[in-house]
């Protein structure tokens, strides 16, 4: 018989999450206004809100948390972060931050002016937020089938090079700062892209003379999915898959609170000095001194750890599983999903799950609530409420994908833990015809409102 699959590591400390009622978690919800960001930890027994900085840290992440060295400048752990990221990702200069978002910050702080338009991927809303705060636009190049949660297609992360060639080739070179690839897109549901397609907009990079960037918060699980699923990669090792990827861009920024597994921290890197000396600039003004900018010497040496640790294949098989079962087990309940399911997360499709909700009333927002009633499962609304207005109408933007997604943190929750968020989100699939009213905005703010939004039943 063939030997089942089983966890790549063991337990070695726990933590105690409580069961609530549901009576309690009717009064604690519409004590936080209906968003899920208002909640106490306490109120919440699975935690599926993000995998941003909620994985578990190995013995040896900790290990290296002791030894490290808190110096203003020159730290030891500087450089053995420094030696991490050349050794991983084959960028010769970096400078850590305190998490992705401010490496975003630093970096467009450079590149990025009024006017200016940063094709990509389906940006994430904080890369699309510094984007649009600058007074920039960012434009939305991703392949039609993501939009489509019923298609499956092994590289929903994917750039269509048409699209991408008609925005290089319809503006001037000195409007296009760089073009973002994100990996694994987070926005069409932890898709990855493919090395074809990276290959292709690196040369599209290459014709109009555009820089590459690859937002890189997830790239050794785009680097799982490229060994699995591109023929040419199957035999490969992560490592190299990795370092190819890298080798087509000019920069990366990274919250390396996904794929390095550690509670906070990011960087960016790059292989021009010139770039490098600019963007220092920016970073001990916002950040911190260029040895430390943001990070404590212990969080450095957890990250160089994490980082050799988020690329061993057989951690990622095990995380990778994971989300897949949970995928699978709510397709058995019939719940509409995001095919093929992301390496981070199930994304549930709300506009199929509610089909004759009113979008006004946030789909996915009321489906996000519903499942914390239901079971105390804290979920994320990738929709209206995160696409917030449109800069110039002050509309509310109704996005063509309309989720919740259920965010996986690393080595943290057991398979029956998702089981348990299956039969919760299952149960409210067999009384979905009951759900027939939303929620309305009672307070929100002007950019990156999801995060404060506060909202009341529209009834
Ligand atoms: N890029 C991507 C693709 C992300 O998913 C995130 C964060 C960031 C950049 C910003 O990094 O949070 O360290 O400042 N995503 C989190 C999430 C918040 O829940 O998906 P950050």
């Amino acid at each position: 018989m063939e030997l089942p699959f089983a966890e790549s590591y063991k337990i070695k400390m726990v933590e105690h999450i409580r069961r609530s009622t549901r009576e309690e978690r009717e009064v604690w919800i519409r004590d936080a206004r209906f968003n899920l960001f208002n909640l106490r930890s306490g109120q919440v027994f699975i935690d599926l809100l993000t995998d941003s900085g909620t994985g578990a840290m190995s013995d040896k992440q900790w290990a290296g948390m002791m030894t490290g060295d808190e110096s203003y400048a020159g730290a030891s752990s500087y450089y053995h972060l420094k030696d991490a990221i050349r050794d991983i990702t084959g960028f010769g200069y970096f400078l850590p931050v305190h998490q992705g978002r401010a490496a975003e910050n630093v970096l467009f702080s450079v590149l990025v002016k009024e006017g200016d338009l940063v094709p990509g991927n389906a940006h994430f809303d904080t890369t699309k937020g510094h984007i649009e705060f600058r007074k920039a636009v960012a434009v939305d190049c991703t392949i039609g089938e993501a939009y489509d949660t019923t298609v499956e297609h092994p590289f929903k992360g994917n750039v269509d090079p048409e699209k991408l060639e008609k925005v290089l080739k319809d503006n001037p070179k000195d409007k296009i700062p760089f073009i973002v690839l994100t990996v694994t897109c987070n926005t069409s549901g932890g898709q990855p892209v493919s090395m074809e397609n990276i290959r292709t907009v690196s040369s599209l990079a290459g014709k109009y003379g555009i820089p590459l960037l690859i937002d890189a918060a997830r790239f050794a699980e785009n680097a799982y999915f490229i060994r699995q699923r591109e023929p040419e990669y199957a035999g490969r090792s992560i490592r190299e898959i990795v370092s190819e990827m890298f080798s087509y861009a000019d920069f990366m920024t990274m919250s390396s609170k996904k794929d390095a597994i550690v509670n906070i921290g990011g960087f960016i890197a790059m292989r021009d000095p010139e770039l490098f000396r600019q963007a220092s600039v920016y970073n001990i003004m916002f950040e911190g001194y260029i040895t430390y900018g943001g990070m404590s010497g212990r969080d450095m040496n957890a990250l160089a750890v994490g980082l050799y640790e988020g690329v061993d294949l057989d951690y990622l098989e095990t995380r990778i599983r994971q989300v897949e079962y949970l995928g699978r087990r709510l397709t058995d309940f019939g719940v509409p999903i995001q095919v093929p399911v992301g390496g981070h997360a199930v994304f549930v499709d709300a506009k199929r799950f509610l089909p004759d909700f009113p979008r006004e009333e946030f789909t996915a927002q009321t489906l996000a609530v519903e499942l914390y009633l239901e079971g105390g499962v804290r979920g994320v609304e990738i929709g209206a409420l995160m696409a917030d207005r449109d800069p110039v109408t002050r509309l509310n933007r109704f996005p063509e994908l309309e989720m919740v997604r259920l965010t996986i943190p690393r080595r943290v929750y057991s398979n029956n833990h998702m089981e348990y968020v299956a039969v919760a989100l299952g149960n409210i699939y067999d009384r979905r015809h009951t759900i027939r009213r939303g929620l309305k905005i009672v307070h929100e703010a002007p950019i990156l409102r999801h995060f404060t939004v506060e909202l009341e039943p529209a009834v």
